[in-house]
This record gives structure tokens, sequence and C-alpha cells, in this order.
């Protein structure tokens, strides 16, 4: 026979499986929410979009020369000085934008699936009709930003794809740049998925308005025109560091 003690022990385990079967901790049951993983896809987007616009205007400091922009890149290492070590601060914002990648890829397949398994049989199966154009869009476009960013990280990053050995050399963001478009097929490949991440941001921040509820009958052409233009200067940014390479412009 259990004595008491035990008794209550048992019953207050039990209670405490029951409570947390019942009711997981508020941020996990909003994460397994479709609006939950809209709003985490709405935040990491923020932060994902402020990184790209600052990356953007950083590399068009190689319009004024390979002495401003390496030394742009020796300053991404040395800021935080010297409250923080060489290079820690840019460590810091890698690890934040890895967090927010993972978390923004992750809750956009979940809630495809999640999508995909609320419908009914007979749309399943006209999947061509169901599947708006946008979203297709978003998920191919999203994939080929993954595959662009993995190569961008070995080729511009770290060197080791895409260069003759010993070309690459650390902190000469101008030289590297100058060399690795020199070879048409990754320039041209960059410029694809520069107009990839256009449209990707096109509607990627559309609808991130709409998830944090901002857009209204009055201001909606506004807002579209607005994510439109932000998408275009990013697409005219970014491309025009490969085609200035290509068309022979920069030196
Ligand atoms: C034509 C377009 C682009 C050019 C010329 C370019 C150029 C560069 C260069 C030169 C670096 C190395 C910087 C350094 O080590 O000092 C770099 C790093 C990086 N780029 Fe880009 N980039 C482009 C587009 C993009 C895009 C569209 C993304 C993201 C969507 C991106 C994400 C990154 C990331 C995450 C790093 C690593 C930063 C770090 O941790 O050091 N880049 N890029």
């Amino acid at each position: 026979m259990p004595n008491n003690t035990t008794l209550n022990t048992v019953h207050s385990i039990g209670s405490v499986k029951a409570r947390s079967v019942a009711a997981p901790h508020r941020v996990i049951a909003f994460w397994h929410t479709m609006i939950g993983k809209k709003v985490v896809m709405a935040a990491t987007g923020i932060v994902l979009i402020g990184f790209v616009i600052a990356h953007m205007i950083g590399n068009l400091k190689i319009f004024h020369g390979p002495t401003e922009i390496n030394a742009y890149s020796r300053f991404l290492r040395e800021v935080g000085w010297p409250a923080l070590g060489y290079g820690e601060l840019l460590w810091m914002v890698r690890i934040v934008l890895l967090v927010c990648v993972t978390l923004h890829i992750t809750a956009a397949v979940q809630l495809s699936r999640m999508s995909w398994a609320a419908r009914p049989i007979e749309y399943r199966l006209k999947r061509n009709l169901e599947t708006t154009f946008a979203s297709r869009m978003m998920r191919w476009g999203g994939a080929l930003l993954v595959v662009f960013i993995v190569f961008h990280l070995l080729h511009l990053t770290a060197g080791v794809v895409g260069f003759h050995a010993g070309q690459f050399r650390h902190l000469a963001a101008y030289q590297n740049v100058m060399a690795a478009f020199a070879v048409w097929p990754i320039a041209v490949f960059y410029i694809v998925a520069m107009a990839a991440l256009c449209l990707h941001l096109d509607h990627g921040i559309w609808s991130m308005l709409q998830t944090f509820g901002w857009i209204t009958a009055r201001n909606e052409k506004t807002l579209k025109a607005v994510s439109r233009v932000v998408a275009l200067i990013v697409f005219a940014g970014f491309g025009s560091v490969p085609v200035s390479v290509l068309m022979g412009w920069l030196h």
C-alpha cells in the first residue's frame, strides 16, 4: 500500500504532467499556430531585410575605390573595440542572422505543410489552380536564395570556391569582388539571384505588413508601391556591382 507521501508525490507529478500537456508555455503554443509562424516569419524578415539593406549600402562603397571598401571590410571586424575583441561583434551579428534565417525557413516550411494539410482532398488534386503563383514563387525563390547564400559565403567570405589558389585575400574585398565577377557565369548567377531576392522582397515585405495588420483600405496601394520600390532598390544596388565589373566600369 502506498503511504500518503507517495500518493501526494504521484499526484503532484501527475498534475504537473497533465498541466504541461494541457498548457504548454505560451510562446511554444503560439509557435504551433499559423499566426504564430507568420509573426515569426515577419519578425525575422525585418531583421533580414535590415541586414540586406545595410549590406547593399556597404557594397556600394566599391564605387569609391579599393581603399574605402577594404577599410570598410576591416571596420566590420574592428567595430566594438576596445569593449569587444577583433571580429566579436561580427560574430554576434552572424549568430543573430543564422538564428533568423533558420527560424524564417522553418516557419515557412511548416506553414506550407499546415496550409496543405488543411485543404480538402479535391483541392489538393487541383494543386496548380489552388497554389497561387506568389506562394510558389516564394518557395522556389526562397530555395534559390538559400543556395545563393551558401555559395556566397563559401565564395566571397571564405574564398574556398570560385577563385584560383592564392587569389582570394582576407580583407581585400575590392580585389576579391573584381576577381570574382571577372568569371562571367558567376556574375550572371549573382544577378539572377538578386532578381530572385527582388521578387522575394516584393511579396515578402507586403506579407509582413499584412501580418502586422498595418495595411488598411487607404494605405494599401501606397504600401504595395513601397514594397516594390524597396525590392527594386535592393536589386539595383546589389546588381550594380557584378554588372559594373562585367561592363568594365570598375577597374
Ligand atoms: C552582388 C551582390 C553581393 C556582393 C557583391 C556581396 C559581397 C560580399 C562581400 C565582399 C562579402 C565579404 C565581406 C567581408 O568579409 O569583409 C560578403 C559577405 C556576406 N554577404 Fe554578401 N554580397 C552580395 C549579396 C549578398 C546578399 C543578397 C546577401 C544575403 C541575402 C549577402 C549576404 C552576405 C553575408 C551573410 C555575408 C557574410 C558576412 C560575414 O559574416 O562576414 N550578400 N558579401
